[in-house]
């Protein structure tokens, strides 16, 4: 039986990812603490606003596209997944969506006290600058953002407020945006000194960071907010599920491809001590959490990580390397050997279609034809077979990577049941499915920012992807990923080659594309694969329950 969430003490961003639901656009505002019971005046103020979890009576409301990038694949999918828990409350769904969270240092202004504060777990007390070299950093410290190379002392990031906005059909925010953005402006004014406003983003050094889903052009040209990232991928397709986000209807649709796989092989929602401080988590424990446990108790930890894209070079790369490549493993047509590196790299191809369900060129096509006929027919069932054949694969048949490399991004940032220690076993009984994996999810919450010119692409200028993540431990989850499956390639038995996507790549990197399966051609070795994504900053936060915001803005948190 699954879980049954406080979804009103839990902040909405968790258990949501905005963007698919009809928030293109966001602003991200930071705030330095200056003073402390004028702060938590400020905070105070703010939980008034906080969008929590609560389900809504609109959800629908400002979405017009989903996942797969076709909005009746969702609709498929949902038909049946929205029923009620009996009895639930659901609120209007607001055309803004506000939330809170803060660093540690951020917790120390507003004077938590020292119980609290030091029951906090190391990684977030260092902060991501002081894990540099933990994260592979340290070379781009100097490339930051001005709000972030300078955050310390009276500058130090203490408070991040998100806006998540709905879009116009002329592309920009709502008006509700600015008057938000206002809003906030004027608490911060009206807190006499207490709380300041942090600039330093981007070239410009603005006064937020900003964020938009990339737009495409629909029917009659009306902008419409695609899930395309910067090199040009469709994203935002894997996303794990645990127990008590979603209604017990949905969560059986979304599971499948979402959740851990169990010894059978069957889905089964991760345990929501995973993602929520609290809940007991995967090894059946309730981790320490800083005291009292209402403080910790439905809330959680965030990374914040604004990365660039290197879209000029990944488009040289992909146009010289493809053509080495396809000569190699007789590919003849350009187009075609471009698209299956892009794939390759990530494991899906651009528009999102996994290489573990459609690993050649042309089982892709065969996948766009079928996707395309059940679009005409209107084929709810098959839609929603289709919307399953994004998520619904695992690795074991696949042990070498014929059909999607071992090292693709993908597939080293949820490895599914590939590190099962029976994964080569052919006995069944053996298969243990996803259980070392499953200490290692992260709920993927970003956006891109900025624009990037599609037929001239340069590494300059403003543009990527702000990278957030929510997890229980930083240290296990994320910095794990971050450390162990990006920087290095060990567990995938590929040495040091890094992620490469998103890994530090030295000039000499290297990413190994093993043979189709009916194929005679040696493994294609992608060599000195360039720097494709910098960070540009971020910092590590706690994102409170309802009831921890409470106990901060009132300063009543009593750790004995
Ligand atoms: C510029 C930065 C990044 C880009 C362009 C990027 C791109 C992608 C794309 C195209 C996918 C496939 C779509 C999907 O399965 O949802 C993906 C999946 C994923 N990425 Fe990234 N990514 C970036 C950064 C990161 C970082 C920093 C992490 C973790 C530390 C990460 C973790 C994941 C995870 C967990 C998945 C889902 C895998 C699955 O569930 O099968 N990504 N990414």
């Amino acid at each position: 039986m699954t879980e049954k969430l406080d979804l009103d003490d839990i902040q909405g961003n968790i258990l949501r990812a905005y963007g698919g639901q009809g928030f293109p656009k966001a602003r991200y505002v930071f705030f330095n603490v200056q003073n402390a019971a004028k702060g938590r005046r400020f905070v105070e103020q703010l939980r008034r606003r906080i969008t929590t979890a609560a389900r809504w009576d609109n959800p629908k409301q400002g979405r017009p596209f989903h996942r797969g990038h076709h909005p009746r694949l969702v609709d498929a999918v949902r038909a049946k997944g929205l029923a009620d828990y009996p009895g639930e409350v659901r609120l209007t769904k607001p055309r803004v969506a506000i939330n809170i969270a803060f660093t540690f240092c951020g917790l120390m202004a507003l004077d938590m006290p020292t119980r609290t504060l030091r029951e906090m777990p190391d990684e977030f007390i260092d902060g991501m600058e002081r894990r540099a070299p933990v994260l592979g950093d340290t070379a781009y410290l100097d490339r930051r953002d001005a709000i972030w190379r300078n955050s310390h002392g009276e500058t130090q990031v203490h408070i991040l407020v998100s806006l998540n906005a709905e879009m116009q059909p002329d592309g920009a925010p709502v008006a509700e945006l600015d008057a938000e953005t206002a809003w906030l402006e004027r608490l911060c004014a009206e807190s006499e000194g207490g709380v300041v406003l942090l600039r330093g983003h981007g070239p410009d050094d603005a006064s937020y960071q900003a964020m938009s889903a990339v737009l495409t052009p629909g029917p009659d040209g009306v902008p419409i907010p695609s899930n395309k990232e910067h090199f040009g991928f469709s994203d935002g397709f894997g996303d794990p599920v645990f127990e008590g986000q979603f209604t017990p209807q949905a969560e059986a649709l979304r599971v499948v491809g979402g959740g851990k796989i169990d010894g059978d092989q069957t889905w089964l929602p991760l345990a929501a001590g995973e993602f929520l401080l609290g809940h007991p988590d995967e090894a059946q424990e309730i981790p320490g959490a800083a005291m009292p446990i209402d403080f910790s108790r439905n809330g959680t930890f965030m990374v914040y990580r604004k990365l660039h894209e290197n879209v000029g070079s990944f488009s040289d790369y992909i146009a010289a390397q493809s053509a080495i490549y396809g000569r190699v493993v007789g590919i003849a047509d350009p187009g075609q050997a471009a698209d299956t590196l892009r794939a390759k790299i990530v494991g899906r191809w651009p528009d999102g279609v996994p290489l573990m369900n459609a690993p050649t060129h042309k089982d892709w096509k065969a996948f766009q034809a079928r996707l395309a006929k059940a679009t005409a027919a209107d084929d709810k069932a098959e839609l929603a077979r289709i919307a399953a054949d994004y998520v619904n694969f695992k690795y074991r048949p696949d042990p070498v990577g014929n059909r999607c490399p071992v090292t693709a991004h993908m597939r080293r940032m949820n490895t599914r049941d590939m590190l099962d220690p029976a994964f080569g076993s052919k006995n069944p009984k053996d298969w243990n499915g996803s259980v070392l994996n499953n200490r290692r999810r992260i709920l993927r919450r970003g956006l891109p920012y900025g624009a990037v010119d599609a037929a001239a692409p340069s590494d300059a200028g403003e543009h990527g992807i702000v990278f957030i993540a929510y997890c229980s431990s930083l240290f296990r989850q994320f910095e794990f990923v971050q450390q162990q499956w990006i920087q290095y390639g060990l567990d995938f038995n590929a040495g040091s080659d890094t992620c490469p996507l998103l890994g530090n790549h030295d000039g000499e990197a290297k990413f190994v594309i093993p043979p189709d399966i009916d194929s005679d051609a040696p493994p294609f070795i992608c060599d000195r694969v360039p720097q494709l994504v910098e960070p540009r900053g971020g910092d590590y936060f706690f994102v409170p329950s309802m009831t921890a915001l409470r106990m901060i803005g009132m300063g009543i948190v009593d750790p004995t």
